[in-house]
């Protein structure tokens, strides 16, 4: 039996883009709109609890920032790939989501004359990240969970593990989705909708994502007609504790932290003479891998390669009042005081600047579908996004996609969902997956398919390396056949750590592809064979779709309005 459940719009994913959308969705509905939030785990187990550094916003053009220099920085940190009037509308909009957290209850850091108070990050010209101690996450998604409650409209489905999107006579037409708690599935009949599933982190072993980063939007995306763009272009921060990977926020260097190799000096000095240690992510990144295979970098007792990250040079009273889960963090998991000794580090898959392609609005090209947030590409970040644009990012398109949704669903009736679809997923999940006794261990291919990642596409790519991994990528896909060893209904987590794999595999072949594709360096893509960034050839995203015959690639023009690409320089 297949549950129905109806609604207007349901939003997919309740992290911050998710719960700004389906508030908005709410607001613009005055009343008239039943919004579902889907998500997979409760909204405050989602990953966006854990952004820790700051949210970007211009706040003080009496004192020097404007949104031109938020412009001027974003597209020149994106390595010329962003889009340029994306970027606009972004500046233009992210003081109002700031003011707008705000006056939901946001504890925003102060400055001593009452004011918001803001810090450095890599690539920002100017103090602009807004910034709760280091748990911006965990307060912003307080407030908008608290204020995502107070809407009658909104009904969150959480533990609710979406498999496929549907489409009906070229239209959005609502969601399938899996009960964890009965193991049942539901088709979520909606008008219009919001993907916001987030990122795809786990395909990585030494990630900072949290464990339920996984690509399951992308997959479901891609398997229902939509290209992915952009997904060769991978962020790796600079700096994941070694050797749990877990995320030392930026923001220790925007407060005056210093990154040292295994002879004590300030390295980045040398690859980036003026922005030195907050230069942006793909620069520093490059520099310590290349530190390290020089033979400047330290090994762990296990052989594990790091660098430090010196937090003694900054007054300690300002660790423990801004660094609060920083300190916290090394202390239980590295038993280091960072105010007394360096902090092990080293670059850690962070970010994806890729996703579903979208408009400017954040459009999918399925009508009534907008995708907001890190699960979405809409050519803001280009080949490499600048630390805390990120949230902003999730706050602004949030709002959009969540207006445009349900203004949509105001003016359109409902689409019928394909019977014949919600049959294949049945099948698909209660005969393929929990029907025979599995011949792989899907944790076995989980941990080959990260280790594949980490091998060939990591900070520096190059041809036959990458080859080599398409190639081991797609005899996993092809041997595999993935089941379930529980074949329980309840909370069955192998079922739904199956799934997630099987989204892991389809998005892995998409960045192998597009990577190998793309024959420059930009951004994050850096390529030891192609060392040039190449704007004759290829000043244009990548698009991605699954086509009968496998991956198609083609391309979209990058929107030029201002800033012709130069070379970049910290
Ligand atoms: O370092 C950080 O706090 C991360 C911020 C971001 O990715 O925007």
């Amino acid at each position: 039996m297949v549950e129905e459940i109806e609604c207007d719009v349901v939003v997919v994913g309740g992290g911050l883009a998710g719960l700004r959308a389906a508030i908005e969705a709410a607001k613009a509905g005055k009343g008239r709109l039943r919004v579902a939030l889907v998500s997979k785990t409760h909204p405050m187990r989602s990953h966006s609890v854990s952004a820790e550094g700051g949210t970007a916003a211009v706040l003080y053009p009496d004192e020097g920032d404007s949104i031109e220099s938020h412009v001027w920085d974003t597209v020149k940190g994106s390595d010329f790939l962003a889009d340029q009037p994306v970027v606009e509308r972004f500046a233009q909009m992210a003081p109002q989501e700031i003011i707008q957290l705000e006056h939901w209850g946001m504890p925003w850091a102060r400055r001593s004359d009452g004011r918001i108070a803001q810090r450095l990050f890599g690539g920002q010209s100017y103090p602009r990240a807004c910034y709760a101690e280091d748990r911006v996450g965990f307060f912003e998604m307080s407030t908008l969970y608290d204020t995502s409650l107070r809407f009658d409209e909104i009904t969150i489905y959480d533990e609710w593990f979406m498999t496929s999107i549907l489409r009906s006579d070229g239209r959005f037409a609502g969601i399938v989705a899996l009960s964890l708690k009965t193991g049942e599935l539901g088709v979520f009949r909606a008008k219009a909708g919001v993907l916001a599933t987030g990122g795809a982190g786990r395909i990585y072993s030494f990630a900072s994502f949290g464990h339920s980063s996984t690509p399951d939007g992308h997959a479901a995306a891609l398997r229902t007609g939509l290209p992915l763009m952009d997904m060769e272009f991978v962020q790796f921060h600079p700096t994941g504790l070694v050797p749990s990977g877990i995320l030392i926020t930026e923001a220790s260097r925007g407060e005056g932290g210093i990154l040292r190799n295994a002879r004590n000096e300030r390295f980045m000095e040398r690859y980036a003479p003026k922005a030195k240690d907050l230069a942006p992510r793909d620069i520093v990144s490059r520099a310590m891998v290349t530190e390290i295979r020089e033979g400047r970098g330290l090994k762990t007792e296990e052989g594990e390669d790091y660098l430090l990250l010196d937090l003694t040079v900054i007054e300690p009273e300002v660790v423990k009042k801004r660094l609060t889960s920083i300190r916290e963090i090394c202390l239980k998991n590295a038993g280091i005081d960072p105010i007394e000794e360096p902090i092990p580090v080293r670059p850690v898959a962070h970010y994806f600047m890729g996703g579903v392609a979208t408009d400017i609005d954040g459009a999918t090209e399925l009508a009534g579908l907008w995708a907001a947030g890190e699960v979405a590409c809409n050519g803001l970040n280009g080949a490499n996004r600048l630390g805390s644009n990120s949230t902003t990012e999730c706050l602004v398109w949030g709002r959009i996609t969540g207006g445009l949704a349900a203004r949509f669903a105001m003016s359109h009736g409902a689409a019928e969902p394909p019977r014949e679809e919600v049959v294949r997923e049945e099948k698909r999940i209660f005969d393929k997956l929990l029907g025979p006794a599995p011949r792989v261990n899907p944790y076995d291919v989980k941990r080959e398919l990260q280790k594949i990642m980490e091998e060939s596409f990591h900070v520096f790519r190059e041809q036959r390396g990458m080859e080599e991994g398409l190639r081991r990528i797609r005899k996993l896909r092809e041997e595999l056949e993935l089941g379930v060893a529980d074949k329980s209904r309840y909370y069955n987590t192998n079922l739904t750590n199956v799934l997630e794999i099987e989204a892991m595999l389809e998005v892995c072949e998409v960045i192998g592809v597009a990577a190998l594709n793309r024959t420059e360096s930009r951004g994050a893509h850096a390529r030891v064979d192609y060392p040039q960034r190449d704007d004759a050839n290829w000043l244009k995203h990548t698009l991605v779709y699954r086509a009968a015959e496998g991956l198609e690639i083609s391309y979209r023009d990058v929107a030029i309005t201002t800033y012709r690409p130069v070379e970049r320089q910290y």
